[in-house]
């Protein structure tokens, strides 16, 4: 199996493009996967430079509806054509950022869902647990701790016209079974890293969780959590934990210092063979 970092912030590969968001190619068995489409459509150029033809994809997955994971959807369908596209149902919500007083940002998903379907996409919307290809599944709802709270208020859904703090519900990672355990692969983990591992825990029973790949949105976590939660991943002993986009650069840290050379950054243009 292979995983192809195809959108994030950062490159060391001259002539690749990045942008604030994500999108990874999965290689498994033949076929291939989009998990996440970045922000603009760079996934096409940086695609084509990479020599990975988009036409080959089996289906398209949205993490959850924001605009640097949904946003390039729109150019991988006009490069690749009719794609099937997994996700929840919530992902069309409309979303707001709210930082200073009163400035309000979208950051939901860019285009509609009618104008994404006149293109090509064939949207598949489940809140359940499921199997979308053999040995690829979806998490379905990711089940909460009950006391856990909105990690950043300020990320908002709109209900019955008011503003409230997301709990992002739509988000979604995928689980890719090898012969030697289980990867997994996270959007923006915004419903947090350690209720998503018990999760997949709760779903997968006593299967080893091999490697932990994409955003796992710790940049606005204080240091002392951050440690915590790295000696919490521990406990699962993962042999990979390959982490970027909204990961932050202090949580890199802890965690390249907490996993030595099992930890990895994730880049645009980084291949991982699993
Ligand atoms: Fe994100
Ligand atoms: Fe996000």
């Amino acid at each position: 199996m292979k995983i192809t970092t195809l959108v994030e912030e950062r490159t060391r590969v001259p002539g690749l493009k990045t942008e604030h968001g994500l999108s990874l190619l999965l290689e498994k068995e033949g076929e291939y996967w989009l998990f996440d489409t970045g922000q603009s459509g760079i996934v096409v150029e940086n695609a084509r430079k990479l020599g990975v033809r988009l036409d080959d994809l089996r289906g398209v997955i949205l993490s959850h509806g924001h605009y640097d994971h949904t946003g390039g959807l729109s150019a991988v369908l006009e490069t690749a054509g009719p794609k099937k596209v997994y996700g929840h149902p919530g992902l069309f919500r409309t979303r707001y950022s709210l930082r200073k007083k009163g400035k309000s940002r979208r950051i939901g998903i860019p285009r509609g869902r009618s104008a994404l379907e006149s293109q090509g996409a064939e949207f598949s919307l489940s809140r359940e647990w499921r199997e979308i290809a053999s040995g690829i599944y979806l998490s379905g709802e990711i089940l909460l701790a009950p006391d856990s709270a909105p990690a950043e208020p300020f990320l908002t859904i709109r209900e019955k016209l008011k503003l409230k703090p997301d709990l992002f519900v739509d988000e979604q990672f995928l689980l890719a079974e090898t012969p030697t355990g289980l990867v997994m692969l996270n959007g923006c983990c915004h419903t947090g890293l350690i209720d998503s591992l018990r999760h997949v825990r709760s779903c997968r029973p006593g299967e080893k969780i091999r490697a932990i790949v994409g955003g796992l949105h710790l940049r606005s976590t204080a240091p002392r959590e951050l440690a915590a939660i790295a000696g919490a991943l521990a406990e699962y002993e993962p042999e990979l934990i390959a982490a970027g986009h909204c990961t932050g650069e202090a949580a890199e840290k802890v965690l390249a210092e907490k996993f030595g050379s099992r930890f990895r950054s994730l880049r645009t243009g980084v291949e991982l063979e699993l």
